[in-house]
């Protein structure tokens, strides 16, 4: 009896688990990061206007910066983010944006995000690369 409502509790504990994780996927819009096939144009930062309000942004990675150091975008824009690296796996986190990539080089990480506030944006390597490590930073600007 009582191990059957261990695991009775054991089953619905899983449940909300599930439940939370489509939740998040679904309603919240958390950005399920794709991993794109590679090829070597990712090799090349920068910043390419598609259409008024959307642009996409070329992040390569290498020990111990990220290019395109700035970028600047219109407040309102959608942004195509990609990143890869060069040497080692590094990460790429945007300060307050719900962001985390992993920069892993021969691949490609993408998400989506759009930027309703002006604002500059720090970018961080969130993945210990190696001394220079914690200077690995970047901005977005959006004004
Ligand atoms: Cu790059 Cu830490």
């Amino acid at each position: 009896k009582f191990e059957k409502n261990v695991i009775i509790t054991a089953f619905c504990i899983s449940l909300v688990f599930i439940f939370s994780l489509f939740y998040a996927m679904g309603a919240k819009k958390a950005d399920v990061t794709a991993c794109l096939p590679y090829d070597k144009s990712y090799e090349t930062a920068r910043v390419n206007q598609v259409d008024k309000t959307t642009y996409q942004i070329f992040y390569v990675a290498r020990m111990w910066s990220f290019e395109p150091a700035i970028a600047y975008i219109p407040v309102g824009s959608e942004v195509d983010l990609f990143a890869t690296s060069l040497d080692v796996v590094h990460g790429f986190d945007i300060y307050n944006k719900n962001v985390n990539l992993m920069a892993v080089p021969g691949g490609v990480a993408k998400t989506t995000i759009k930027f309703e506030e002006p604002g500059v944006y720090k970018v961080i390597c969130h993945e210990y690369c190696g001394t220079g490590h914690q200077n690995m930073q970047a901005e977005i600007i959006v004004n």
